[in-house]
């Protein structure tokens, strides 16, 4: 399904945004903190703060996801839309066992899933009795990715999955991410890693001070970028010491 956002703004600091992304594609957000990315997700989930109005167009498929009642967007929340964010925790129970949260979101919509199998499916047998405090901090942002690809969501965000593991446990996520996404889910991965863009995304977008300013293939964009603040993000990278 594509998500086609269009002319999305929030209070003045996202500033009317518009990308699609299709069935399967890959798409990567990047850009300096407090440019607006986190915003510009929250704005697709329905998550943002009270006090923040977006205005514009954000569709999945043929519906309009701004606007839509609480009700039914939560409803869409547990099957076509996930959210990964950087912190595992704050999207984990502590008090209940892992095995019965991967469950969850499959009994909400009426499906049934084995809670050893969505574990499995994020390398983690036999963890299933386990409490988040007993995971490690990658183990725990793997149990929150087994619970976003339950319902094989049509989109996927992910806002810095990784930033807070270390580099080894950060590319098996990335890995996994990519293995376990189906074909047809389309992905908007959040972060200032250009290196972690190349290796997951297709195409890219460069947010800059609550603006889009420069978007295209991850190759053009990181090869010859356009906008004079990607050049900057570029030579501040080690991926410029590799070319
Ligand atoms: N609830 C809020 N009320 C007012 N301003 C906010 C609120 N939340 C965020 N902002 C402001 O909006 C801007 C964009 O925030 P956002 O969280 O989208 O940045 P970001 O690009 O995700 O940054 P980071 O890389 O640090 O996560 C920032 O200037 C921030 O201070
Ligand atoms: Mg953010």
């Amino acid at each position: 399904m594509t998500l086609s956002v269009s002319g999305l703004s929030v209070s003045s600091l996202v500033r009317d945004v518009s990308f699609e992304i299709g069935a399967g594609e890959r798409v990567g957000l990047i850009g300096e903190s407090g440019s607006g990315k986190s915003l510009t997700a929250l704005s697709i989930m329905g998550l943002l703060p009270d006090e923040l109005r977006a205005s514009g167009s954000v569709r999945l498929g043929d519906r309009e996801l701004l606007g839509m009642s609480e009700k039914d967007l939560s409803r869409l929340r547990g099957d076509e839309l996930a959210m990964v964010f950087q912190e595992p925790m704050t999207a984990l129970n502590p008090a209940m066992r892992v095995g019965r949260q991967v469950t969850e979101p499959g009994r909400i919509h009426g499906r049934r899933h084995r809670a050893e199998d969505l574990l499995s499916s994020v390398g983690l047998a036999d963890t299933a009795r386990a409490y988040p405090h007993q995971l490690s901090g990658g183990q725990r942002q793997r149990v929150v990715l087994a619970m976003a690809l339950a319902n094989e969501p049509s989109l996927l965000i992910c806002d810095e999955p990784t930033t807070a593991l270390d580099v080894t446990v950060q590319a098996q996520i990335l890995t996994l991410i990519k293995a376990a996404l189906s074909r047809e889910s389309a992905l908007l991965f959040i972060t200032h890693d250009l290196a972690v863009v190349a290796s997951v995304c297709e195409r890219v977008l460069v947010m800059l001070d609550g603006e889009i300013v420069e978007a295209g293939s991850t190759r053009e964009v990181l090869t010859s970028p356009k906008h004079e603040y990607t050049r900057k993000l570029l030579a501040a990278s080690d991926l410029e010491a590799r070319r």
